[in-house]
């Protein structure tokens, strides 16, 4: 494909996320970047219907119809509900389009590991949209990591009747589960795990302690049960404690700086910096969109690639196991 030649998106599931897409995707067609939202696909017609009609484009019922009809869609977000991430994505790729599918991945590791089979056969650019790897605190922070040590994540929010089909930990601590295992890059060994329904019948708040093989402990809390909105990241690593706000999209960091004092023994006058690093404020999907394209459009690898994808997935999977045996110790479904 040309560097500058147009690039036809599709969104397959314009449900409560999906048209955030749809927006985004017209938004950056508006600003001049060489993309145009060119379809919507619902199952539900009524819902394509109207929001083809307020970005003046074709909807769809079908992903089948779609592609019968509009042979130059080249790139399409998968949007639907993840039981379906596999289904339609499959079809999509085996038509000969590029896909960003939402997260979490898929429903298991075999149709996660099917995922990444059909990428690799079809020759398809394919990204995970594990969203906070694009919030820009987050990419401020990256290039800040050298040893973390100890991690404290808060993900709370408050009660809404969305995706009370998965437990919390597939629907929010995934998010963070992610943005942790890309900044420690070692294995997890242990896992302990304590989680309870309170509105739904799944998980609606979990505490998790992980433990890697580079002795990095991190603990998470998620709940779609708080009453305040949360979402914070707090790390340790030698002589720096470093706090992310995602919701304010800024980054502390509080460094030791040792002046005098021999080395082990306590510093006399230990000095704290405070750091912020200068950060660009950005909605998160708008530039992982942006960098979907630009994936698109070099055929490189995606900077959220499906292994990431398929790697927090197992480890929610395996959280949420760990979650099941605890309730089987404390016999929850006699209390
Ligand atoms: N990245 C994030 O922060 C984030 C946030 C919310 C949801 N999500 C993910 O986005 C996906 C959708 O979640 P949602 O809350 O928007 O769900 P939703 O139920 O509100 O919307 C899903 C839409 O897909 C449609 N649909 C179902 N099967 C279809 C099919 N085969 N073809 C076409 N349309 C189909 C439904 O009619 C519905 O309109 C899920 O995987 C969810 O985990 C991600």
């Amino acid at each position: 494909m040309a560097s500058d030649n147009i690039i036809n998106v599709a969104v397959i599931g314009v449900g409560a996320f999906g048209r955030n897409h749809a927006r985004v995707y017209h938004e950056l067609q508006q600003q001049g970047e060489p993309v145009v939202l060119t379809a919507v696909v619902d199952a539900d017609v009524a819902r394509a219907d109207a929001l083809a009609r307020e970005y003046g484009v074709r909807a769809f019922g079908s992903v089948e119809q779609m592609i019968s009809t509009r042979g130059e869609i080249q790139a399409a977000s998968v949007a639907v509900p993840t039981a379906g991430h596999l289904q339609v994505a499959r079809t999509l790729m085996e038509a000969g389009v590029d896909v960003l599918i939402e997260k979490p991945l898929a429903a298991s590791i075999g149709e996660a590991d099917e995922l990444i089979q059909l990428a690799g056969s079809q020759g398809r650019v394919a990204q995970v949209g594990h969203l906070e790897r694009f919030n820009p605190a987050v990419r401020a922070t990256v290039p800040l990591i050298t040893q973390p040590m100890f991690f404290e994540v808060h993900r709370l929010s408050v009660f809404t009747p969305r995706s009370l089909d998965v437990d919390v930990v597939l629907d929010l601590m995934i998010h963070d589960l992610d943005v942790v295992l890309a900044f420690v890059n070692s294995p997890v060994t242990e896992i302990r795990a304590v989680g309870l329904p309170i509105l739904s019948g799944k998980v609606d708040i979990a505490n998790v302690r992980l433990e890697f093989a580079s002795g990095c402990v991190a603990n998470f809390t998620a709940s779609r049960v708080s009453t305040e909105r949360v979402r914070k990241l707090r790390f340790f690593q030698p002589k720096q404690y470093i706090s992310v706000d995602y919701g304010r999209q800024d980054v502390l960091v509080f460094s030791v700086d040792r002046e005098g004092g021999l080395p082990g023994t306590p510093s006399i006058n230990p000095q704290i910096k405070v750091a912020k690093p200068p950060i660009t404020q950005e909605e998160p999907l708008h530039a992982e969109l942006k960098s979907f394209l630009h994936s698109v459009r070099h055929r490189s690898r995606p900077l959220v690639a499906l292994e990431d994808g398929r790697r927090a997935l197992a480890l929610a999977l395996d959280i949420v196991a760990t979650i099941q045996q605890h309730q089987g110790k404390i016999r929850l479904d006699q209390l």
